[in-house]
């Protein structure tokens, strides 16, 4: 914890504890001993989510509610190890959980930890349209198989979908729309080897799936 003297005018120190925005927070925490906050820790397999660049990747109004009250994003675990599929499958334990106060101060640090090189405005506010949504969702579905690994939303509003990735389900409340554009095209900025297959997509195709990943969205965000 850090300290700053405030005031010596009546002969002794007041101390004033501020809200703390750096990476002694994560260490006050215990978040280091879990996850990874820097670029050069990441070249082995991960095995909880990197977050050395969490400023590029989450929405700051999940981030401050995940952290007061976390959800379960990886039902079968999170190794990123390829050979995953041979360990014994774990369920996610929960998660540490921060008051408001705490959550509010370690979302604005988190938000400060962003990737030097990585183009922003790469994919417009546009939604969709209607008919574009229905054949990238078969993309999604079927061409690409993307469902298979990944939760999206069925007609009913309710998550639907293979659990070994990470849910998509609500990824349109979670995740920011560059980022994922970037993890489509270049997921080695991200993670060293991962266990997503890479599908080589052109910029066009990349932006569609991008914009049907963040109109997936659940329960009361909307
Ligand atoms: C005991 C290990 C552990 C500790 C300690 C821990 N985390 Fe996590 N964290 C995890 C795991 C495992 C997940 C993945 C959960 C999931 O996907 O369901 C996770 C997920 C997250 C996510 C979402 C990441 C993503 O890509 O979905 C954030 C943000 C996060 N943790 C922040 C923190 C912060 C901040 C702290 C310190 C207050 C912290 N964690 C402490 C294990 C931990
Ligand atoms: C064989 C399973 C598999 C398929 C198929 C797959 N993914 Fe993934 N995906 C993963 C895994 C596993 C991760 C977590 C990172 C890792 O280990 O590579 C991931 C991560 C992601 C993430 C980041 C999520 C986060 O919160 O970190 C997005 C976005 C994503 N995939 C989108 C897609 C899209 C779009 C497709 C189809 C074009 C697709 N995935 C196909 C397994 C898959």
């Amino acid at each position: 914890m850090r300290f700053i003297p405030f005031a010596m005018s009546l002969g002794f120190l007041i101390w004033v504890s501020p809200v703390q925005a750096d990476s002694t927070l994560t260490e006050k925490h215990g978040c280091s001993s879990c996850h990874r906050f820097s670029a050069e820790a990441s070249k082995e397999p991960a095995k909880t989510p990197d977050l050395f660049y969490a400023g590029n990747k989450f929405q700051k109004p999940w981030l401050e509610k995940f952290l007061q009250s976390p959800v379960v994003v990886r039902k079968v675990g999170t190794s990123t190890d390829p050979d995953f599929l041979k360990q014994p499958l774990t369920s996610t334990p929960p998660h540490p959980s921060l008051t408001e106060k705490e959550a509010l101060a370690m979302a604005d640090y988190l938000m400060s930890l962003t990737l030097p090189d990585l183009s922003q405005g790469t994919v417009d506010d546009v939604p969709l349209t209607k008919g574009t949504r229905v054949r990238v969702k078969i993309l999604f579905e079927r061409n690409y198989g993307c469902i298979a690994c990944h939760e999206g939303i069925n007609l009913a509003g309710q998550a639907r979908g293979g659990i070994s990735g990470p849910s998509l389900a609500n990824a349109g409340n979670r995740l920011a729309a560059d980022w994922v554009f970037h993890w489509l095209k270049t997921p080695k900025k991200f993670i060293a080897k991962g266990r997503m297959p890479y599908f080589n997509l052109d910029d066009e195709s990349a932006v569609k799936l991008t914009k049907y990943i963040l109109s997936l969205k659940v329960g009361d965000w909307k």
